[in-house]
């Protein structure tokens, strides 16, 4: 008799992939050419073909972030782990930071930089609401952090933060600027050195298209000297800035063995990266821009309502659309994929079944995936409506 445990009968069966319309705040479908790119043979972490690849990717990097930073990698995990690199390596024990924070990843920042042993003051707006200039200017001056942690794309209220000013403000009070764009680079206006940013960092799911585990980020000269003068070694091992800009070739070393990269997924991102380099940055902002303008327009002459009232506030990657009283969001929101194979994400955090939040980014951002999502979103409604008025 075997000695060992059955094997799982669940592995003795295909995986199913249904084709759906991924309208969420991420990820967002993957073009074929990103999905052949994972199918490419692999090769080793420290091969020169693929290092040649790592270079071409922080290449496509900076060019997204509009920087000439030496410090500009991707960290081998999804965005939450660009903000633990942020986080981990920026912040020593007893530092104070200063989250700005009107959704949930302030919250989760400010969690991090718990963990990481430094002092978390906050500044806090409602989801939906951004902040001036003169919020931040009042918090830097009152609590004198040496860093300033910002939602550049707030996915889960659906804001867009101006960042003109902020990064000159920071430094007026010696303190660096930390901004996560995970849900907004490449689809709205980035220009990291111009706007004086110290460290920012995004995902490949969103705008980028490409499969979640490979997440850019750069760090500026000033936020590189931090780093290397600090005065404690940094928390996570996985994570030290010092040893990835040495596995990505960002300093005159050789590069040495650090940990395996995410192979195929960083292929991916070379082509989601390609993409967008020969779409072109402008055409790209300008592309997100008539595709959301169509969704709001399509969206409030169905009678609903936008979660953020400024035009200039909203995020055209991901638009939080309110929930009309006595309707049951996920009832629409399960309609809608059953039916259409079309994702439409609920709230998180306050907004939790109060808004939809739907995502227009990268591939997806096409005039005939926002009249899809429309439909779909039309027909849910009557459809769960008229069962509503049926049981009356
Ligand atoms: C993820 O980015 C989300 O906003 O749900």
């Amino acid at each position: 008799m075997s000695t060992v445990s059955a094997p799982p009968k669940s592995l003795m069966k295909p995986m199913v992939f249904p084709q759906k319309l991924m309208m969420g705040p991420g990820p967002s479908n993957c073009p074929p050419r990103v999905l052949n790119a994972c199918a490419m043979p692999i090769l080793g972490h420290l091969h020169p073909e693929f290092t040649q690849i790592m270079d071409e990717v922080k290449e496509g990097v900076k060019y997204m972030f509009q920087t000439k930073n030496e410090w500009t990698v991707c960290v081998s995990g999804t965005g939450h782990a660009a903000m633990e690199t942020a986080c981990c390596n920026l912040l020593e024990s007893g530092e104070t930071t200063l989250v700005c924070c009107n959704g949930l990843w302030g919250e989760r920042f400010s969690d991090m930089a718990l963990r990481n042993g430094a002092v978390v003051k906050r500044i806090e707006r409602p989801m939906g609401e951004v902040f001036t200039l003169g919020e931040i200017e009042e918090g830097l001056r009152k609590y004198c952090p040496s860093v300033l942690f910002i939602t550049h794309g707030e996915s889960s209220g659906s804001t867009l933060q101006p960042l003109e000013g902020i990064g000159a403000l920071c430094h007026k009070y010696n303190c660096l600027l930390l901004v996560d764009s995970v849900a907004a680079c490449g689809g709205v206006p980035m220009y990291m050195d111009k706007w004086e940013i110290d460290v920012l960092y995004t995902g490949s799911q969103k705008v980028l298209s490409a499969p979640p585990g490979a997440s850019p980020i750069s760090f500026s000269p000033k936020a590189k000297a931090k780093v290397q003068g600090r005065k404690t070694k940094i928390r996570s091992w996985y994570f030290d800035m010092n040893e990835l800009a040495n596995y990505w070739g960002c300093d005159d070393g050789p590069r040495r063995y650090h940990h395996t990269g995410p192979i195929n997924c960083v292929y991916a991102l070379r082509e989601g990266l390609a993409r967008l380099a020969e779409e072109g940055l402008e055409k790209s902002w300008a592309n997100h821009r008539h595709c959301v303008e169509e969704l709001w327009e399509g969206i409030e002459k169905m009678g609903l309502q936008l979660l953020v009232k400024d035009k200039a506030n909203r995020l055209p990657c991901v638009t939080g659309v309110k929930v009309p009283n006595g309707v049951n969001w996920k009832e629409v929101s399960d309609y809608a994929m059953k039916n259409h194979r079309v994702e439409i994400s609920g709230g998180l955090g306050q907004q939790a079944g109060k808004i939809w939040r739907i995502g227009i980014m990268g591939y997806n951002a096409t005039p005939d995936n926002v009249r899809r999502v429309l439909r779909a979103l039309d027909d849910a409604l009557k459809f769960t409506r008229g069962q509503a008025s049926s049981k009356l």
